[in-house]
């Protein structure tokens, strides 16, 4: 068990692996978690035009779309995020590298849990920091105006439990839900309810951290993917 002073020096090492992806444009996430999403996006045969929806704006945004780009595969990518001066950067750089013809980002601003009232070292009981607001509901139910189903969705930012209830609405049968940040165990609610899911090992982000990080994909009928990632 580290002291506050360990989990201090963890956190400034975190921090400074994130500047370090920013600044090389990569997502907020690890190599590993990096070489799964590629994966996805390698082996993944749309129907037509790719389209992806995602909870979480980010360099994730721009790397993938830039990716999905060199490989000439056509893709939609439809992103959302919850925090202003957020969404204006990634839609500046979006904006610079010439992406907006295949990504949109939608923003329904509200404050971040950490940012209430209440908010403490302490966890609160579950449910007490849920959805309440309009613009918290509206953000969990954005891509279920969309007519049609998705891809992939990728759940990487607030309120993901919900998120994961909309996705099981809105993506195809063959489509793919990846959820980041997995090891998280109040994450997992509902995640049973895809036919197909597996957590996937993606690696450390900081020294001594115990579990490792893992993404979790589900799929109602896609169970092909599922064998090419266990390849890795
Ligand atoms: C961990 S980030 C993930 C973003 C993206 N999916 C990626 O992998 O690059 C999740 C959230 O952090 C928030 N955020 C705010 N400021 C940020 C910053 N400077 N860098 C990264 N995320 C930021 C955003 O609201 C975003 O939705």
């Amino acid at each position: 068990m580290l002291n506050r002073t360990g989990r201090k020096l963890q956190s400034l090492y975190l921090d400074g692996r994130l500047r370090i992806n920013r600044a090389l444009g990569l997502p907020a996430q690890t190599g590993k978690d990096i070489q799964i999403f590629k994966k996805i996006f390698d082996n993944y045969m749309p129907r037509k035009k790719l389209k992806v929806f995602e909870w979480g704006s980010g360099f994730s945004t721009i790397y993938y779309s830039e990716y999905l780009r060199k490989r000439g595969i056509a893709a939609e990518w439809h992103s959302i995020d919850n925090n202003r001066i957020w969404h204006e950067k990634v839609s500046s750089i979006v904006k610079q590298k010439n992406l907006e013809p295949c990504i949109r980002l939608y923003l329904r601003e509200f404050a971040p849990f950490w940012e209430k009232p209440g908010w403490g070292p302490v966890p609160p009981p579950c449910g007490v920091f849920g959805p309440k607001s309009e613009n918290e509901i509206a953000y969990i139910n954005f891509p279920s105006q969309f007519g049609n189903k998705f891809d992939i969705v990728i759940i990487d930012a607030r309120f993901r439990r919900h998120c994961i209830q909309t996705t099981k609405k809105l993506l195809l049968p063959e489509g793919i839900a990846v959820l980041h940040d997995a090891q998280k165990a109040h994450y997992h609610a509902g995640l049973d309810e895809f036919r197909h899911s597996a957590f996937f090992d993606s690696g450390l982000w900081y020294p001594f951290q115990g579990n490792s990080n893992k993404v979790w994909i589900g799929s109602m009928e896609n169970k092909e993917l599922f064998e090419v990632l266990k390849s890795l």
